[in-house]
C-alpha cells in the first residue's frame, strides 16, 4: 500500500454503536443470506477474498487493533465488497453482550489467534472454555467453528477446549479463496508457509439439536 494514503473506514468499517442489535444479515446487508464471523481479521485478507468467492454469503470480521481495522475497512471499500463489514471491537465483548443472536451464524473463523507462548500469559489466549461456549451458542445448528494456528501447544489446548465444549470435531475443508497449498489464504498462513512452518487446523460442528452449554463453561 502507498505510504501516507488516507484510509477511509466509513461504510465498511463499523463501530459497536453503529451496529443493529441484534446483528443480522437483514439489518446489516438488507438481505437474508447466511452470516459468517471472522475473529481477528487483521488487515482483512480473508474478508476481502472470501466475500468475492462466495457472494451468496455475508461476512463480518471483528478486529481490535485500530490500524488493522482501518486497513481492512478501506480495502473492503476500495474493492466494493458489499457482502462484508469489519467491526472495531474486542471479540469477547461482541460475544458477551447481546450483539449477536443465539444460533445466528453459519460459521465462525479464527485464523492464527495470538498464541501468547509464555505460560504466565496463557490466560490471555482468546480460545478458552468460556469463549468457546459463547461461540457455540451463536452457531446455528449444523454450523462450524474453524480454527487454524501455527502454535502446537496452543493447538493442543484448543483441542481440549473443543472436546469439553459439546461441539463435534469434523473435517477442516479449505476455504474457497485458498490457493492449492493453503487452508485459508490469510496473511499469516502465507507467511508461515513461506517459512516452511507447520500449521494446525481444527473444525467443530454444532449438532442439529439444541445446544446445552457445559455447566462449567460460563461464569
Ligand atoms: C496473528 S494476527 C492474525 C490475523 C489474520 N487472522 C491472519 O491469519 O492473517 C491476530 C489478529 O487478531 C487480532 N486480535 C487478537 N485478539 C483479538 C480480540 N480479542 N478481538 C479482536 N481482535 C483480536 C489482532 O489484533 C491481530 O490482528
Amino acid at each position: 500500500m502507498r505510504k501516507g494514503r488516507e484510509l477511509v473506514a466509513s461504510g465498511y468499517g463499523l463501530r459497536l454503536d453503529q451496529l443493529p442489535r441484534p446483528i443480522s444479515s437483514q439489518g446489516l446487508f438488507g438481505n437474508e443470506r447466511p452470516l459468517e464471523l471472522e475473529i481477528g481479521s487483521g488487515t482483512g485478507t480473508l474478508l476481502t477474498r472470501e466475500s468475492e468467492c462466495r457472494p451468496d454469503v455475508n461476512f463480518i470480521g471483528v478486529e481490535y487493533t485500530k490500524r488493522y481495522w482501518r486497513l481492512a475497512a478501506d480495502r473492503l471499500r476500495r474493492q466494493r465488497r458489499d457482502n462484508a463489514r469489519v467491526i472495531d471491537a474486542e471479540a469477547g465483548e461482541l460475544l458477551r453482550e447481546d450483539y449477536l443472536e443465539d444460533a445466528s451464524l453459519q460459521a465462525i473463523h479464527i485464523y492464527f489467534p495470538d498464541p501468547w507462548p509464555k505460560r504466565r500469559h496463557h490466560p490471555r489466549r482468546f480460545v478458552q472454555r468460556e469463549s468457546v461456549a459463547r461461540i457455540a451458542t451463536k452457531l446455528a445448528p449444523g454450523a462450524t467453528l474453524r480454527i487454524v494456528t501455527d502454535h502446537e501447544g496452543y493447538y493442543h489446548h484448543i483441542e481440549k477446549v473443543i472436546a469439553a465444549s459439546g461441539l463435534s470435531r469434523t473435517t477442516f475443508e479449505p476455504l474457497s479463496a485458498a490457493r492449492d497449498d493453503e487452508l485459508v489464504g490469510t496473511n499469516f498462513e502465507r507467511k508461515y508457509l513461506r517459512e516452511g512452518r507447520a500449521v494446525y487446523a481444527l473444525a467443530a460442528k454444532r449438532a442439529t439439536g439444541p445446544y446445552a452449554v457445559p455447566k462449567t463453561s460460563l461464569t
